[in-house]
């Protein structure tokens, strides 16, 4: 790997940190990123499906996903996964993220994580070829590409410590605070940092000092590297033996802090787990002298690191070997921004012409274009242009349900409703809502009863075996006027439809193999059209891909019964609209078709 990151590169950040999360893409936005640089959050324990983010002035919504299997398998390309579980946690967390593999590099924030599971967490990646930045570390940045969390601080920080776009140094450090300040130092002595990188303060870090310059001194945007060490380890050690086998050639400046250890009297363990030295060679001014000896520029104290900064910088330019970097065009984010109450993701009616999930209203709408009502639904309800045998199949659906004459409990309800003077749209609404699990809405029903059958391979007695102890009848099963002998000519039709033009229809087999076994029941404990209908939507997604959790949660939301609410309201419609063309007067049912069966009240 020559860089930690690209301008592509994305990632899945874990544990909703909604304010670093912010950063980052006010980050993005600033440096006008094509792509927010968080593709998705795993948030285990929300319900939500997504979280809104301003994108400059805008709002974006990031999806949310309770597992990083879950989120790596819908976000493929996001190869960096940002650890920001608790230190409970996130050994866990990168230790599945590496079995699931595909991250080039992981980051993990927890400080704190037990120093056994830390090594073995470090090993493993290693192992993996997977770059761990941390424990215990605020992160890394590639300015003018992609920005860890917090690093940097305040979007105006950034813009003023040059980490808006790419300088020529490389750095590392332990700390992340000193980080913040080195790079602000760069800035102001240098031309700013092309990639820089706060290892983390823990004992055991996933990446090195070492695996860090090792990849800087590949890096072409890095011209030379500062490297900022602290008291503890020796680390420091395995640059020097670099720069000795020349592995590293590009000019190192380093500074190890802590040298005011040795005004102790005993021992000092300083703010980081690893900073305490537990031999000469680990003390700050040990490491200090041997840099300096191996050709590293030390400074004399941390006071002259920037003048060392400066002079090295200086030199490297006047010798051509950094040039003068043009300042990119950048996006203001702006200081007030409101966040939008509603969200719409089907149609957008901002521009000339109303658009249905980007399709503008005149390239669906005339007959010339070769859009149905099918198309219109596929792109409105589910944001997607299906193919043709699947739109016909829709429009073949809405207009077998449009009617099933007058006497049915929906028409009827309009019909009496329309007679007693009701309007068009209440006449229609009543009969709405006689829709339900009886009348036309078994649909949504069967298709969840069906399809956990089969899932589940129950054959068709151990089906219904199981919807008895459900204690409802079988959705989709039934019919009170149809029945073997007076078959269902709609569902005919229907399957014969699914038999010509679906790729194939297994949900449809299995359900003809349990109204086989109804109908020798009963004779009318047919599949109905309700059934029909749901199964074969089932059968329709599946051959369009969709995967079984987007079914189910079709299904759920109530999504099948619509069809039957936009077939039937064309007939609802008619008959209002037939009652009122025949001037009907309100209706009253006649008293000789009712039982009377009242009791004079019992005295309490
Ligand atoms: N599953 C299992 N047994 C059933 C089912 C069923 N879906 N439907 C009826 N039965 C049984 C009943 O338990 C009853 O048994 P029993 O005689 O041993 O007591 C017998 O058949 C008759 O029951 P009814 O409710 O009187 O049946 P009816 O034929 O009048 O009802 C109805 C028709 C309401 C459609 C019914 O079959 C049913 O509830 N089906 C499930 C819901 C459904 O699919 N509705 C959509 C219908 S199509 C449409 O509206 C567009
Ligand atoms: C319908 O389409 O309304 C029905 O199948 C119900 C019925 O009673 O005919």
């Amino acid at each position: 790997m020559e860089k930690l990151y690209t301008k592509d590169t994305q990632a899945i950040f874990w544990n909703n940190n909604k304010t670093a999360i912010q950063r980052m893409l006010d980050y993005d936005y600033t440096i006008q990123r094509k792509t927010p640089s968080v593709a998705a959050i795993v948030a285990p324990t929300s319900g939500n499906k997504f979280e809104k983010f301003f994108y400059g002035p805008d709002e974006v919504m990031i999806p949310l996903y309770k597992t990083t299997t879950a989120a790596k398998k819908e976000h493929a390309n996001a190869e960096v996964l940002l650890n920001f579980a608790s230190f409970r946690t996130a050994y866990d967390v990168t230790m599945e993220a590496i079995e699931l593999g595909g991250f080039s590099s992981i980051m993990v924030t927890a400080e704190g994580i037990p120093e056994r599971l830390a090594r073995k967490m470090n090993n493993t990646a290693r192992n993996a070829g997977v770059t761990v930045i941390g424990p215990a570390t605020v992160g890394a940045i590639a300015p003018g590409a992609f920005k860890i969390a917090n690093i940097g601080g305040t979007i105006e920080n950034i813009v003023n410590s040059k980490l808006h776009r790419a300088g020529s140094c490389g750095l590392v450090t332990r700390s992340g605070g000193l980080f913040n300040e080195l790079s602000n130092i760069i800035a102001i002595n240098a031309d700013g940092i092309a990639e820089g990188v706060a290892i983390g303060g823990d004992r055991f870090v996933g990446s090195v000092f070492i695996d860090n310059m090792l990849r800087m001194e590949k890096n072409p945007e890095v011209k030379y590297m500062v490297l900022l060490g602290e008291v503890g380890g020796t680390e420091e050690y395995k640059i020097i033996e670099a720069i000795k086998d020349g592995r590293i050639t590009k000019p190192v400046i380093a500074w190890c802090i802590g040298t005011i250890a040795k005004h102790f009297s005993t021992g000092v363990q300083f703010g980081h787990a690893g900073a305490s030295a537990n031999a000469d060679a680990e003390t700050a001014a040990a490491k200090n002298k041997a840099m300096a000896e191996a050709g590293i520029y030390v400074p004399a104290s941390f006071n002259d690191l920037p003048a060392t900064i400066n002079k090295v910088y200086s030199d490297m330019l006047a010798k051509g070997i950094i040039s003068e970097i043009p300042e990119p065009k950048m996006s203001l984010v702006p200081k007030v921004r409101r966040s939008k109450q509603f969200i719409c993701t089907i149609s957008d009616d901002r521009g000339e012409e109303c658009t249905y999930a980007g399709f503008p209203i005149s390239s669906v709408a005339t007959p010339d274009t070769g859009k149905g009502i099918g198309d219109v639904i596929s792109l409105l309800w589910f944001k997607k242009q299906y193919p043709q045998w699947a739109t016909e199949f829709i429009e073949t659906v809405i207009k077998t349900v449009a009617d099933h004459g007058p006497a049915v409990s929906g028409a009827h309800n309009a019909k009496v409703t329309a007679r007693a003077g009701k309007s068009v749209v209440e006449s229609l609404v009543t009969g709405l809502l006689t829709i339900g699990p009886r009348f036309g809405g078994a649909i949504d029903g069967a298709a969840k009863y069906f399809k956990y059958a089969d899932d589940n391979d129950l054959d068709p007695k151990a089906f219904l075996k199981y919807m008895k102890g459900e204690g409802v009848p079988i959705p989709g099963i039934g019919h009170r006027i149809k029945s073997l002998k007076n078959p269902d000519l709609r569902v005919t039709g229907l399957m014969n439809y699914a038999a010509e033009h679906f790729p194939s229809t297994p949900l449809l087999d299995y359900a003809k193999s349990v109204e086989a076994l109804t109908t020798s029941k009963k004779e009318n404990l047919i599949l109905n059209v309700d059934g029909t209908i749901g199964i074969l939507m089932v059968d329709m997604w599946r051959a369009l891909g969709y995967s079984e959790s987007e079914i189910n949660e079709f299904i759920e939301s109530g999504t099948l019964n619509a069809f039957f609410i936009v077939g039937r309201s064309i007939g609802f419609i008619g008959h209002v609209l037939d009652e009122k063309r025949l001037a009907m007067p309100m209706y009253r049912h006649p008293m000789d078709d009712i039982l009377y069966d009242v009791q004079e009240a019992e005295k309490l």
